[in-house]
Protein backbone atom coordinates (compact mmCIF):
# COMPACT_ATOMS: atom_id res chain seq x y z
CA UNK A 1 0.00 0.00 0.00
CA UNK A 2 1.14 3.54 -0.18
CA UNK A 3 1.71 3.56 3.56
CA UNK A 4 3.93 1.32 3.37
CA UNK A 5 6.07 2.86 0.74
CA UNK A 6 6.59 5.89 2.76
CA UNK A 7 6.12 8.47 0.08
CA UNK A 8 8.10 6.72 -2.46
CA UNK A 9 5.98 5.45 -5.72
CA UNK A 10 7.97 1.89 -5.53
CA UNK A 11 9.48 0.05 -2.84
CA UNK A 12 12.66 -0.35 -4.59
CA UNK A 13 13.10 3.19 -4.24
CA UNK A 14 12.34 3.24 -0.86
CA UNK A 15 14.96 0.21 -0.35
CA UNK A 16 17.75 2.03 -1.98
CA UNK A 17 17.15 5.41 0.30
CA UNK A 18 17.50 2.98 3.55
CA UNK A 19 20.97 1.37 2.30
CA UNK A 20 23.29 3.55 4.69
CA UNK A 21 20.63 2.18 7.69
CA UNK A 22 20.70 -1.51 6.58
CA UNK A 23 25.10 -1.08 6.14
CA UNK A 24 24.63 0.67 10.22
CA UNK A 25 22.62 -1.77 11.31
CA UNK A 26 24.64 -5.15 9.91
CA UNK A 27 27.62 -3.22 11.14
CA UNK A 28 26.30 -2.21 14.88
CA UNK A 29 27.77 -4.09 17.53
CA UNK A 30 30.22 -6.18 16.08
CA UNK A 31 32.80 -4.89 17.86
CA UNK A 32 33.39 -5.39 21.25
CA UNK A 33 36.46 -4.52 23.48
CA UNK A 34 38.65 -4.69 20.04
CA UNK A 35 37.60 -7.88 18.77
CA UNK A 36 34.76 -8.61 16.07
CA UNK A 37 32.39 -10.54 17.12
CA UNK A 38 30.12 -12.54 14.40
CA UNK A 39 26.79 -13.60 15.98
CA UNK A 40 25.26 -15.49 19.42
CA UNK A 41 25.76 -18.19 17.92
CA UNK A 42 29.15 -18.39 16.07
CA UNK A 43 32.62 -20.48 15.82
CA UNK A 44 34.83 -20.30 18.29
CA UNK A 45 38.32 -19.11 18.12
CA UNK A 46 40.42 -22.12 17.45
CA UNK A 47 38.00 -23.09 15.01
CA UNK A 48 38.47 -19.91 12.77
CA UNK A 49 41.88 -20.45 13.51
CA UNK A 50 41.98 -23.79 11.86
CA UNK A 51 40.47 -22.99 9.01
CA UNK A 52 42.63 -23.47 5.65
CA UNK A 53 39.69 -22.75 2.70
CA UNK A 54 37.04 -20.97 2.54
CA UNK A 55 33.94 -21.79 0.06
CA UNK A 56 31.75 -19.01 -0.77
CA UNK A 57 28.21 -20.18 -2.20
CA UNK A 58 25.44 -18.27 -3.10
CA UNK A 59 22.75 -17.16 -6.12
CA UNK A 60 21.90 -14.28 -7.93
CA UNK A 61 23.19 -10.94 -6.23
CA UNK A 62 23.94 -12.70 -3.11
CA UNK A 63 26.72 -14.37 -5.63
CA UNK A 64 28.43 -10.85 -6.42
CA UNK A 65 28.89 -10.20 -2.39
CA UNK A 66 30.91 -13.27 -2.31
CA UNK A 67 32.86 -12.11 -5.17
CA UNK A 68 33.52 -9.25 -3.34
CA UNK A 69 34.24 -11.12 -0.19
CA UNK A 70 36.76 -13.22 -1.67
CA UNK A 71 38.90 -10.22 -2.59
CA UNK A 72 38.27 -9.35 1.29
CA UNK A 73 39.15 -12.47 3.09
CA UNK A 74 42.13 -13.22 0.89
CA UNK A 75 43.82 -9.78 1.18
CA UNK A 76 43.05 -9.64 4.55
CA UNK A 77 44.01 -13.46 6.00
CA UNK A 78 45.88 -15.35 2.91
CA UNK A 79 43.26 -17.85 3.33
CA UNK A 80 42.58 -18.74 -0.52
CA UNK A 81 38.81 -18.51 -0.82
CA UNK A 82 36.53 -19.61 -3.49
CA UNK A 83 32.98 -18.43 -4.79
CA UNK A 84 30.75 -20.52 -6.77
CA UNK A 85 27.16 -20.30 -7.50
CA UNK A 86 24.98 -22.71 -4.89
CA UNK A 87 23.48 -24.73 -8.07
CA UNK A 88 27.07 -25.47 -9.62
CA UNK A 89 28.69 -26.15 -5.57
CA UNK A 90 26.51 -29.24 -5.10
CA UNK A 91 27.08 -31.10 -8.32
CA UNK A 92 31.02 -31.29 -8.51
CA UNK A 93 31.65 -32.83 -5.31
CA UNK A 94 33.58 -29.92 -4.36
CA UNK A 95 36.86 -30.87 -1.91
CA UNK A 96 35.70 -30.16 1.47
CA UNK A 97 36.88 -30.93 5.21
CA UNK A 98 37.17 -29.85 8.56
CA UNK A 99 39.01 -27.06 7.96
CA UNK A 100 36.99 -26.06 5.31
CA UNK A 101 34.45 -22.88 6.21
CA UNK A 102 31.39 -22.61 3.79
CA UNK A 103 29.87 -19.52 3.46
CA UNK A 104 26.44 -19.28 2.09
CA UNK A 105 24.47 -15.73 1.38
CA UNK A 106 21.35 -15.76 1.06
CA UNK A 107 18.85 -12.92 2.10
CA UNK A 108 15.72 -15.13 2.55
CA UNK A 109 17.67 -17.87 3.96
CA UNK A 110 15.65 -20.18 2.04
CA UNK A 111 17.11 -20.06 -1.56
CA UNK A 112 16.59 -24.28 -2.71
CA UNK A 113 20.13 -24.25 -4.26
CA UNK A 114 21.84 -22.36 -1.66
CA UNK A 115 20.62 -24.84 1.06
CA UNK A 116 21.53 -27.98 -1.07
CA UNK A 117 24.77 -26.71 -0.52
CA UNK A 118 24.73 -26.10 2.92
CA UNK A 119 23.54 -29.32 3.66
CA UNK A 120 26.32 -31.06 1.15
CA UNK A 121 28.81 -28.68 3.52
CA UNK A 122 27.48 -29.97 6.22
CA UNK A 123 27.85 -33.77 5.06
CA UNK A 124 31.03 -33.63 4.09
CA UNK A 125 32.11 -32.02 7.94
CA UNK A 126 32.67 -28.64 6.78
CA UNK A 127 32.28 -25.45 9.06
CA UNK A 128 29.34 -23.20 8.18
CA UNK A 129 28.81 -20.07 8.55
CA UNK A 130 25.76 -18.69 6.70
CA UNK A 131 25.29 -15.14 6.07
CA UNK A 132 21.66 -14.21 5.81
CA UNK A 133 18.74 -11.36 6.36
CA UNK A 134 15.59 -13.72 7.50
CA UNK A 135 15.82 -14.73 11.27
CA UNK A 136 15.48 -18.27 11.35
CA UNK A 137 14.94 -19.16 8.10
CA UNK A 138 16.32 -22.59 6.66
CA UNK A 139 20.00 -21.94 5.69
CA UNK A 140 20.79 -20.46 9.57
CA UNK A 141 18.91 -22.94 10.95
CA UNK A 142 21.15 -25.83 9.40
CA UNK A 143 24.68 -24.14 9.44
CA UNK A 144 27.23 -23.87 12.48
CA UNK A 145 26.97 -20.38 12.90
CA UNK A 146 25.44 -17.41 11.74
CA UNK A 147 25.93 -13.45 11.21
CA UNK A 148 22.51 -11.96 10.09
CA UNK A 149 22.45 -8.86 7.98
CA UNK A 150 19.79 -6.41 9.10
CA UNK A 151 18.47 -4.81 6.38
CA UNK A 152 14.67 -5.13 7.28
CA UNK A 153 12.11 -6.78 4.99
CA UNK A 154 13.01 -6.04 0.93
CA UNK A 155 9.82 -6.22 -1.04
CA UNK A 156 11.12 -4.87 -4.13
CA UNK A 157 12.11 -8.51 -6.15
CA UNK A 158 15.49 -6.80 -7.17
CA UNK A 159 17.52 -6.84 -4.40
CA UNK A 160 19.52 -3.63 -3.24
CA UNK A 161 19.65 -2.93 0.87
CA UNK A 162 20.24 -6.35 1.57
CA UNK A 163 23.17 -6.25 -1.14
CA UNK A 164 25.15 -3.71 0.46
CA UNK A 165 24.20 -5.06 3.95
CA UNK A 166 25.91 -9.00 2.81
CA UNK A 167 29.08 -6.70 1.80
CA UNK A 168 29.32 -5.30 5.03
CA UNK A 169 29.03 -8.99 6.20
CA UNK A 170 31.61 -10.42 4.02
CA UNK A 171 33.91 -7.51 5.59
CA UNK A 172 33.28 -8.72 8.75
CA UNK A 173 33.68 -12.38 8.71
CA UNK A 174 36.92 -11.17 6.63
CA UNK A 175 38.02 -9.45 9.75
CA UNK A 176 36.79 -11.79 12.13
CA UNK A 177 38.79 -14.33 10.28
CA UNK A 178 41.80 -12.38 9.87
CA UNK A 179 41.76 -11.95 13.65
CA UNK A 180 41.47 -15.00 14.96
CA UNK A 181 44.59 -16.04 12.45
CA UNK A 182 46.92 -13.06 13.58
CA UNK A 183 46.73 -11.49 10.24
CA UNK A 184 45.27 -8.58 11.44
CA UNK A 185 45.26 -7.50 14.90
CA UNK A 186 44.57 -4.46 17.67
CA UNK A 187 44.45 -1.13 16.17
CA UNK A 188 44.62 -2.34 12.43
CA UNK A 189 41.22 -3.95 13.38
CA UNK A 190 39.59 -1.26 14.86
CA UNK A 191 41.08 0.72 12.14
CA UNK A 192 39.32 -1.00 9.49
CA UNK A 193 35.98 -1.56 11.47
CA UNK A 194 36.04 2.47 11.82
CA UNK A 195 36.54 2.77 7.79
CA UNK A 196 33.49 0.26 7.29
CA UNK A 197 31.34 2.56 10.09
CA UNK A 198 32.01 5.41 7.73
CA UNK A 199 30.38 3.66 4.76
CA UNK A 200 26.82 4.58 6.09
CA UNK A 201 27.24 8.28 5.49
CA UNK A 202 29.48 7.58 2.28
CA UNK A 203 25.93 5.66 0.78
CA UNK A 204 23.61 8.34 1.80
CA UNK A 205 26.24 10.95 -0.02
CA UNK A 206 26.23 8.46 -2.98
CA UNK A 207 22.32 8.93 -2.67
CA UNK A 208 22.07 12.66 -2.75
CA UNK A 209 24.26 13.00 -6.11
CA UNK A 210 22.01 10.59 -8.00
CA UNK A 211 19.79 13.38 -10.58
CA UNK A 212 22.51 12.95 -13.89
CA UNK A 213 22.39 9.57 -13.44
CA UNK A 214 18.87 9.58 -14.03
CA UNK A 215 18.68 12.17 -16.70
CA UNK A 216 21.06 10.09 -18.58
CA UNK A 217 19.02 6.94 -17.70
CA UNK A 218 16.03 8.88 -19.63
CA UNK A 219 18.47 9.62 -22.58
CA UNK A 220 19.78 5.72 -23.09
CA UNK A 221 16.47 4.23 -22.29
CA UNK A 222 15.42 3.16 -25.38
CA UNK A 223 18.89 1.54 -26.46
CA UNK A 224 19.16 -2.47 -26.89
CA UNK A 225 22.02 -3.21 -24.70
CA UNK A 226 24.17 -2.33 -22.06
CA UNK A 227 28.09 -3.26 -21.04
CA UNK A 228 29.85 -3.05 -17.85
CA UNK A 229 33.13 -2.83 -17.32
CA UNK A 230 35.46 -3.51 -13.87
CA UNK A 231 38.19 -4.95 -12.23
CA UNK A 232 39.27 -6.19 -9.32
CA UNK A 233 36.38 -4.75 -6.81
CA UNK A 234 34.49 -3.13 -9.95
CA UNK A 235 33.98 -6.16 -11.55
CA UNK A 236 31.24 -7.85 -9.07
CA UNK A 237 30.11 -4.82 -9.37
CA UNK A 238 29.73 -4.27 -13.05
CA UNK A 239 28.10 -8.16 -12.81
CA UNK A 240 25.53 -6.72 -10.23
CA UNK A 241 24.93 -3.43 -12.45
CA UNK A 242 24.25 -5.97 -15.24
CA UNK A 243 22.21 -8.18 -13.53
CA UNK A 244 20.30 -5.28 -12.08
CA UNK A 245 19.27 -3.82 -15.78
CA UNK A 246 18.31 -7.71 -17.15
CA UNK A 247 16.25 -7.79 -14.20
CA UNK A 248 14.48 -4.61 -14.12
CA UNK A 249 14.58 -3.28 -17.75
CA UNK A 250 14.79 -6.29 -19.80
CA UNK A 251 17.58 -4.96 -21.68
CA UNK A 252 20.35 -7.34 -22.85
CA UNK A 253 23.29 -6.86 -20.42
CA UNK A 254 26.53 -7.76 -19.43
CA UNK A 255 29.30 -7.67 -17.07
CA UNK A 256 33.01 -7.84 -17.98
CA UNK A 257 36.56 -8.00 -15.94
CA UNK A 258 38.01 -4.96 -18.32
CA UNK A 259 41.08 -7.27 -18.92
CA UNK A 260 38.87 -9.53 -21.21
CA UNK A 261 37.70 -6.88 -23.44
CA UNK A 262 40.23 -7.66 -26.12
CA UNK A 263 39.51 -11.58 -26.15
CA UNK A 264 35.71 -10.63 -27.26
CA UNK A 265 33.64 -8.29 -25.48
CA UNK A 266 35.25 -5.69 -27.70
CA UNK A 267 34.12 -6.94 -30.69
CA UNK A 268 29.98 -5.96 -29.63
CA UNK A 269 31.34 -2.22 -29.27
CA UNK A 270 29.73 -0.12 -31.97
CA UNK A 271 28.27 3.23 -32.34
CA UNK A 272 26.72 4.96 -29.34
CA UNK A 273 26.70 1.74 -27.60
CA UNK A 274 26.47 2.82 -23.59
CA UNK A 275 28.95 0.92 -21.83
CA UNK A 276 29.33 1.37 -18.05
CA UNK A 277 32.90 1.38 -16.69
CA UNK A 278 33.54 0.85 -12.95
CA UNK A 279 36.61 2.92 -12.31
CA UNK A 280 39.38 2.09 -9.66
CA UNK A 281 41.22 4.94 -7.85
CA UNK A 282 43.87 7.30 -9.50
CA UNK A 283 45.53 7.49 -6.16
CA UNK A 284 44.43 4.26 -4.54
CA UNK A 285 45.22 1.56 -7.29
CA UNK A 286 47.20 3.82 -9.67
CA UNK A 287 48.46 1.05 -11.58
CA UNK A 288 44.75 -0.68 -12.18
CA UNK A 289 43.64 2.88 -13.33
CA UNK A 290 46.16 3.36 -16.15
CA UNK A 291 44.93 -0.13 -17.74
CA UNK A 292 41.10 0.84 -17.17
CA UNK A 293 41.84 3.88 -18.58
CA UNK A 294 43.55 2.60 -21.63
CA UNK A 295 40.41 0.19 -22.12
CA UNK A 296 38.19 3.36 -21.61
CA UNK A 297 40.14 5.18 -24.69
CA UNK A 298 39.72 1.95 -27.28
CA UNK A 299 36.32 1.57 -26.35
CA UNK A 300 35.98 5.38 -26.88
CA UNK A 301 37.84 4.99 -30.36
CA UNK A 302 35.53 2.33 -31.38
CA UNK A 303 32.13 4.92 -30.52
CA UNK A 304 31.06 3.11 -27.58
CA UNK A 305 29.19 6.07 -25.51
CA UNK A 306 31.13 5.29 -22.32
CA UNK A 307 29.82 6.10 -19.09
CA UNK A 308 32.40 5.99 -16.45
CA UNK A 309 31.80 6.23 -12.48
CA UNK A 310 34.89 7.36 -10.76
CA UNK A 311 36.44 9.84 -7.89
CA UNK A 312 35.76 13.28 -8.55
CA UNK A 313 39.67 13.64 -8.93
CA UNK A 314 39.72 11.68 -11.24
CA UNK A 315 40.48 14.35 -14.51
CA UNK A 316 42.02 11.37 -16.97
CA UNK A 317 38.59 9.37 -17.15
CA UNK A 318 36.12 11.80 -16.95
CA UNK A 319 38.27 13.94 -19.66
CA UNK A 320 37.46 10.16 -22.47
CA UNK A 321 34.10 9.55 -20.81
CA UNK A 322 31.17 10.77 -22.95
CA UNK A 323 28.93 10.76 -19.09
CA UNK A 324 31.28 10.78 -16.14
CA UNK A 325 29.12 10.09 -12.87
CA UNK A 326 30.78 11.20 -9.38
CA UNK A 327 31.16 8.59 -6.24
CA UNK A 328 33.18 9.67 -3.24
CA UNK A 329 36.56 8.81 -2.58
CA UNK A 330 36.84 5.67 -0.47
CA UNK A 331 39.08 2.73 0.39
CA UNK A 332 39.35 0.88 -2.71
CA UNK A 333 38.56 -2.36 -0.63
CA UNK A 334 35.30 -0.73 0.55
CA UNK A 335 34.47 0.76 -3.17
CA UNK A 336 31.64 -1.40 -3.81
CA UNK A 337 29.46 -0.02 -1.00
CA UNK A 338 29.33 3.61 -3.09
CA UNK A 339 29.94 2.56 -7.13
CA UNK A 340 26.88 -0.07 -6.95
CA UNK A 341 24.72 2.43 -6.08
CA UNK A 342 24.86 4.91 -9.43
CA UNK A 343 23.94 1.42 -10.89
CA UNK A 344 21.46 0.46 -9.02
CA UNK A 345 19.57 4.13 -9.89
CA UNK A 346 20.42 3.99 -13.97
CA UNK A 347 18.55 0.12 -13.78
CA UNK A 348 15.23 1.59 -11.67
CA UNK A 349 15.09 4.72 -14.17
CA UNK A 350 15.67 3.16 -17.24
CA UNK A 351 13.22 0.26 -16.51
CA UNK A 352 10.52 3.26 -15.20
CA UNK A 353 10.94 4.57 -18.40
CA UNK A 354 10.37 1.71 -20.62
CA UNK A 355 7.34 1.72 -18.25
CA UNK A 356 7.70 -1.59 -16.46
CA UNK A 357 6.87 -2.40 -12.88
CA UNK A 358 10.05 -2.19 -10.94
CA UNK A 359 9.34 -3.99 -7.67
CA UNK A 360 7.65 -6.55 -9.47
CA UNK A 361 9.82 -7.37 -12.79
CA UNK A 362 8.60 -10.14 -14.85
CA UNK A 363 9.18 -14.11 -14.88
CA UNK A 364 10.89 -13.44 -11.24
CA UNK A 365 10.40 -14.21 -7.58
CA UNK A 366 11.83 -12.87 -4.43
CA UNK A 367 13.59 -16.03 -3.84
CA UNK A 368 13.61 -19.43 -5.46
CA UNK A 369 12.49 -22.08 -3.29
CA UNK A 370 12.51 -24.49 -6.08
CA UNK A 371 15.68 -25.69 -8.41
C1 LIG B 1 16.26 -14.47 -6.64
C2 LIG B 1 16.03 -12.99 -6.37
C3 LIG B 1 17.39 -12.26 -6.31
C4 LIG B 1 18.28 -12.92 -5.26
C5 LIG B 1 18.42 -14.43 -5.50
C6 LIG B 1 19.08 -15.13 -4.32
O1 LIG B 1 16.81 -14.63 -7.90
O2 LIG B 1 15.22 -12.42 -7.38
O3 LIG B 1 17.20 -10.89 -5.99
O4 LIG B 1 19.55 -12.32 -5.31
O5 LIG B 1 17.14 -15.03 -5.66
O6 LIG B 1 18.22 -15.04 -3.21
P1 LIG B 1 18.68 -15.20 -1.72
O7 LIG B 1 17.41 -15.06 -0.90
O8 LIG B 1 19.28 -16.57 -1.58
O9 LIG B 1 19.67 -14.13 -1.43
Amino acid sequence: TAAEKGGYDHFMLKEMDEQPQAVRDTLLGHLVDGQIVLDEQRLDQQELRDIDKVFIVACGTAYHSGLIGKQVIEHWTRVPVEVEMASEFRYRDPVLDRQTLVVPISQSGETADTLEAVRHAVEQRAKVLAICNTNGAQIPRESDAVLYTHAGPEIGVAATKTFLAQVAAVELVGLALAQARGTKYGDEVVREYDALCSMPDAIAATLQAMQPVRDLAREIAHEKAVLFLGRHMGYPVALEGALKLKELAYMHAEGFPAGELKHGPIALIEDDLPVVVVMPSPTGRPTLHQKMLSNVAEITARGARTIVIGEPDDAGARELAAHFVEVPPVPTLLSPFVQTVPLQVLAAEIAAARGYDIDKPRNLAKSVTVE
